[in-house]
């Protein structure tokens, strides 16, 4: 049996690395449930904003701690821990608020994906 369009280019998506599991299952963006495909380019956006700090593609090369290739459970804890205060930051306290619960499981699995 063919496989359906949407399947194989799911399956192109995922073999090129640019999209993590996460990506499959939908997200909640300003309190909205939201489907895949619109989760992956939402991730994507607020990703951008981190290169600010973190470097072009969260590699960055001076103080401000990478991003790129971390492990995803590190990056989560991370986020979780600067949201709930539990961890000292100059920045990070202040501009993880606000996110759900699925842009920071998108966000850690987006940076620990990139190569
Ligand atoms: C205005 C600059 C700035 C922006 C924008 C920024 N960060 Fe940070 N980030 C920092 C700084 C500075 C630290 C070190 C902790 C602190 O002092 O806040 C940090 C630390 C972190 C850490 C912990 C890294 C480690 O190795 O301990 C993670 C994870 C992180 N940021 C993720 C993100 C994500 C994801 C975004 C985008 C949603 C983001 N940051 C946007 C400045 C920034």
């Amino acid at each position: 049996m063919k496989k359906p369009i949407k399947a194989v280019i799911a399956t192109l998506w995922l073999a090129t690395g640019a999209a993590g599991a996460a990506d499959q299952a939908g997200c909640t963006i300003a309190g909205y449930d939201m489907p895949p495909n619109v989760c992956a380019s939402h991730t994507r956006t607020i990703a951008s904003t981190c290169f600010i700090c973190h470097g072009p593609n969260g590699k960055s090369q001076a103080a401000i701690p990478p991003l790129a290739g971390r492990d995803k459970a590190e990056l989560l804890a991370a986020l979780q821990d600067f949201r709930d205060g539990k961890r000292e930051a100059t920045v990070m306290q202040k501009y993880v608020k606000g996110y759900s619960d699925s842009e920071y499981e998108d966000l850690a699995d987006y940076f620990s994906a990139i190569k």
